[in-house]
């Protein structure tokens, strides 16, 4: 496992310790078919769906047999780090080339699975909804990471929306999903113990706030005269951060990126565009934070004589991770003597798209000073090692039957 770490880190490396495989890039498609050739190396069937993902499968001999899953994503956000989705997708392989070392007879097939386009690069769990059925095509029509660059990396990887819209697996061919994850936050550091076991992921909501204006000159137009976009973004951001620490303490809120056009030293800002993500441990938060942006911002077009859209992009609602599967995992951390605390992510993860259609349970290990979606994000060996023989006894006990 550690050989492939390795081998997998160079893959769009970024030389300081990061990668940069955004969804369907040259480099993430180069991480695809590195995995495919060591799917193939390991005797292990690959299989490839018409969303892309990307499998190894061992299969057992019970006639009507359910599968396992077990993955994570080979993307990474632009310039990530090397673990985030790269050691689920890792440890899910070694647990099937272990069990087929091991040479028993389960009672489920077992599945490794790169999902694609986890991280939102262009639409986010796009392989997973998929898979799920769940995949919206409005979704590809106006996808978070822009159509055109939705269009570029289908081109490349040889995928088509007509594919991706085909993807959904029977349900009742599943019996779960299981995955192995840095934490991406200091609360495992901050306690003794060495494997959080995912209660629940928080929903996910991204929109875009447009404000439109009007290009002036910026030397002979007075300030009280302009109808600047930039002067109308500035104080929703501001207004947004002030709403996010008064009244949602347990929700967070991002502005990842603000586009202003024309963007010219002496030109008065004509257009912004916001790009706006919230986060919240349960729907009716999440519905209150979306009110929240849609207030705000038609204040802020209101006081400062801006048009002004909202553009509501994907929902991930929150989900609650299997309760067996939290048991199996809880069982697997006391035969390996590890332990353990439950938690609740803040992250989103594949996990979040295919609870609709099976159990589902995650698995995390610490991440040192908690860094994530950065070259900083850094995890101990020997805890990636430790989580990945988590997931092989949970995966164990579960293609046995054994759920006591
Ligand atoms: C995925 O990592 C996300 O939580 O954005
Ligand atoms: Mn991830
Ligand atoms: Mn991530």
């Amino acid at each position: 496992m550690w050989a492939d770490f390795e081998a997998l880190s160079a893959i769009g490396s970024i030389g300081d310790g990061g990668v940069n495989r955004p969804s369907l890039s040259t480099a993430h498609l180069a991480a695809r078919n590195w995995f495919a050739s060591r799917i193939h190396d390991s005797g292990l069937e690959l299989r490839i769906d018409s969303a892309g993902n990307h499998s190894a499968f061992l299969a057992c001999d019970q006639p009507g047999a359910k599968t396992l899953l077990l993955g994570s994503h080979l993307d990474s956000v632009p310039h990530g780090g090397r673990y985030d989705g790269a050691l689920g997708v890792l440890a899910a392989f070694e647990v099937l080339r272990v069990v087929k070392e091991m040479g028993e007879r389960l009672l489920l097939h077992l599945e490794a699975i790169d999902f694609t386009d986890e991280e939102g690069t262009l639409v986010g769990e796009l392989g997973s909804l998929a898979v799920a059925g769940n995949l919206r095509e409005e979704s590809l029509h106006s996808p978070r990471g822009g159509r055109a660059a939705l269009v570029e990396g289908l081109a490349r990887a040889g995928l088509s929306e007509a594919g991706l819209l085909a993807a959904r697996r029977d349900p009742t061919s599943l019996a779960g999903y299981l995955e192995l994850h840095i934490e991406q936050g200091k609360r495992l550091l901050n306690t003794s113990s060495k494997i959080g076991i995912v209660t629940a992921i928080v929903g996910i909501t991204s929109c875009r706030v447009i404000f439109t204006g009007q290009a002036d000159h910026a030397g002979t137009t007075a300030l009280l005269d302009q109808r600047n976009a930039l002067r109308g973004a500035a104080h929703f951001a501001i207004g947004f951060w002030e709403k996010l620490e008064q009244d949602f303490s347990r929700c967070v809120g991002n502005i990842g990126n603000l586009q202003v056009i024309p963007g010219v030293f002496n030109i008065v800002p004509e257009r912004v565009e916001i790009s706006v993500e919230l986060r919240a441990p349960d729907i009716s938060l999440l519905t209150r934070l979306e009110e929240m942006v849609n207030e705000l911002s038609h204040r802020m077009a209101e006081r400062f004589q801006l048009g002004v859209s909202v553009e509501w992009l994907d929902r991930a609602e929150p989900v609650q991770m299997d309760r067996i599967f939290q048991d199996v995992i809880v069982n697997a951390c006391r035969d390996l003597g590890f332990a353990f605390q439950h938690m609740a992510s803040y992250a989103g993860h594949d996990a979040q798209a295919l609870a609709s259609i099976c159990p589902v349970g995650m698995i995390f290990v610490p991440s040192v000073g908690g860094y994530s979606h950065s070259p900083r994000e850094y995890t101990d060996w020997q805890d990636c090692v430790n989580g990945a023989n988590v997931l092989l006894e949970a995966t164990l006990r579960l293609a046995r039957g054994d759920l006591g």
